[in-house]
């Protein structure tokens, strides 16, 4: 069932909303905080005591723009932190949860934690309730919880399950979250969509951009956000195709920069040319070596499963895949046409995450390529603005790799440097003082960060992805 009658939530209501959010990772503790920020009153329950102890504290444990400030406003006060997931299903009107869904061996999202969750929920249930999935799934999950509840003694009239995915990304989570391009709500009741409806109503009808402090986005109450009513299954598989469209049309930009090389043309001119057709659009069409984090890689892989075993051919998503993965072999190709042999060469590697603005490691090409060079035997020296903690956690400690204080630090003598994570700082660096440091003024970059150009007028030789390398002209010459 879709488009319910929303216009009684089109205004926020007075008294606040009482919402649990089951989680605290990226995507749960965010939305608390944001809820808060809209004006509900918030639990975030996790399993996990030293997390609920260190955000009691004030610790966001994660590094992300207006966290910070947005935990101190709220925390112990419209936030509230426990373990106790049933004291939160007794409180709270609606139940995101908000839990992690990895990947198990075979690519399918191992969802035990969303059934632990939901077996628990189901233990506390006495007066009716939405119990909300914004972790991304596999389509069916909402029946699956339904299900999994009934069998645990509820009555169906008690609760209502809604399918409401989270699009925000990491470094602008915040930001994203409370100006979202759009809100997905699936449901199969009018009862529950309009109890989302309600959550959402600060932003929908614009009254929360109208606060002097909010947090500020390209939403305003002139243009606020569009709620998209549809079925809960129809809700996940937005999330999931939405996370796999994207990938692939990084996949696709990367498999372009590869004939760009290949014919001597550049792939920027190329994303920029096809960018301008708005039915493309310009966003995501960044070339380099490839796409991480803890989402693109797993929803690639949990979607192309479901299709699987609904008997349905997707094999594109293997090539979106299998492009990702040769986006570092050819990186590494790069590397060695440039600096000839590997072994014993020391380079200055710049980033670790696995993208710019985020200390998240997860499923980073930047730790991938690190391994790589580390097998080659080379020797790195590495500078991260955040996630060098991390890296430390996952990659064994070795005499042949060091953590540095800056960037210039880990350019001090080596034979080339390697941009791996595209940080806005690394965009900025001071061209004369990193040419002084480097012992070859060899610049690899995997992130196109700097214009080919601008880098030969300051005397680097310097590769980039899908743009013909450029060399100073007595200077040495890449040989592919
Ligand atoms: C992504 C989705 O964007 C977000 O909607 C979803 O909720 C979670 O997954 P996130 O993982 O935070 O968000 O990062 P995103 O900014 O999308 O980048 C993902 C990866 O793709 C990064 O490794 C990034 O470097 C890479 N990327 C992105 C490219 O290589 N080229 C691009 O043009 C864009």
């Amino acid at each position: 069932m879709t488009n319910h009658d929303f216009s009684r939530f089109s205004v926020p209501s007075a008294e606040p909303l009482q919402i649990a959010v089951v989680g605290s990772g990226y995507v749960g503790l965010v939305a608390a905080v944001c809820f808060a920020e809209m004006g509900h009153e918030v639990i975030c329950v996790d399993n996990d005591q030293r997390k609920v102890d260190a955000l009691k504290g004030g610790d966001t444990l994660i590094h992300e723009l207006h966290l910070p400030e947005l935990l101190n406003r709220y925390r112990n006060t419209r936030v509230r932190f426990m373990t106790d997931l049933a004291e939160a299903t007794r409180e709270c009107q609606a139940i995101f949860i908000a839990v992690g869904t990895p990947q198990s061996e075979t690519g399918d999202a191992d969802l035990s934690y969303v059934e632990a969750v939901a077996c628990e929920i189901a233990r506390t249930l006495t007066s009716y309730k939405v119990i909300v999935e914004k972790s991304t799934v596999p389509v069916y999950t909402n029946e699956w919880i339904r299900r999994v509840i009934e069998r645990n003694g509820v009555h169906r009239e008690l609760f209502d399950v809604v399918s409401n995915p989270e699009f925000l990304r990491e470094g602008t989570a915040v930001a994203d979250f409370l100006h979202p391009d759009r809100i997905v709500v699936g449901s199969d009741t009018p009862r529950a969509a309009a109890l989302l409806a309600e959550i959402y109503a600060p932003l929908t009808s614009g009254t929360y951009y109208q606060k002097p402090d909010h947090i500020r986005g390209a939403c305003s109450t002139a243009a606020p956000p569009p709620l998209l009513d549809t079925s809960t299954k129809s809700a996940e598989i937005i999330k999931h195709a939405s996370n796999a469209f994207l990938a692939l049309k990084i996949s696709f930009i990367n498999a372009v920069a590869n004939l760009c090389e290949a014919a001597d043309a550049n792939v920027e001119q190329v994303a920029r040319g096809m960018g301008l057709d708005r039915r493309i659009g310009a966003r995501f069409l960044r070339p380099g070596i490839g796409y991480g984090g803890s989402c693109f890689p797993k929803d690639v892989a949990a979607f192309r499963s479901v299709a699987e075993q609904m008997g349905v051919d997707f094999t594109l998503l293997c090539e979106v895949e299998k492009i990702n993965v040769g986006q570092k072999k050819r990186f590494l190709s790069k590397v060695r046409s440039a600096l000839w042999t590997l072994r014993g060469k020391r380079l200055a590697v710049l980033g670790l995450s696995f993208k710019g603005e985020t200390d998240d490691i997860r499923e980073s090409p930047a730790i991938e390529m690190v391994k790589m060079l580390l097998a080659e035997g080379c020797s790195i020296s590495a500078f991260d603005p955040a996630a060098m903690d991390r890296a430390r956690q996952v990659l064994p400690p070795a005499a042949n790799l060091a953590y540095e204080e800056s960037a210039y630090d880990a350019a001090r003598d080596a034979d080339a440097l390697l941009i791996l994570t595209d940080w806005q700082e690394f965009a900025t660096l001071d061209l004369a003082l990193l040419h002084k440091s480097l012992r070859y003024a060899i610049v690899i970059d995997g992130r196109n960060l700097y214009d080919p150009q601008v880098m030969v007028q300051h005397g680097f030789t310097y590769l980039s992805v899908g743009r013909p390398a450029a060399t100073p002209v007595r200077d040495f010459v890449s040989i592919s």
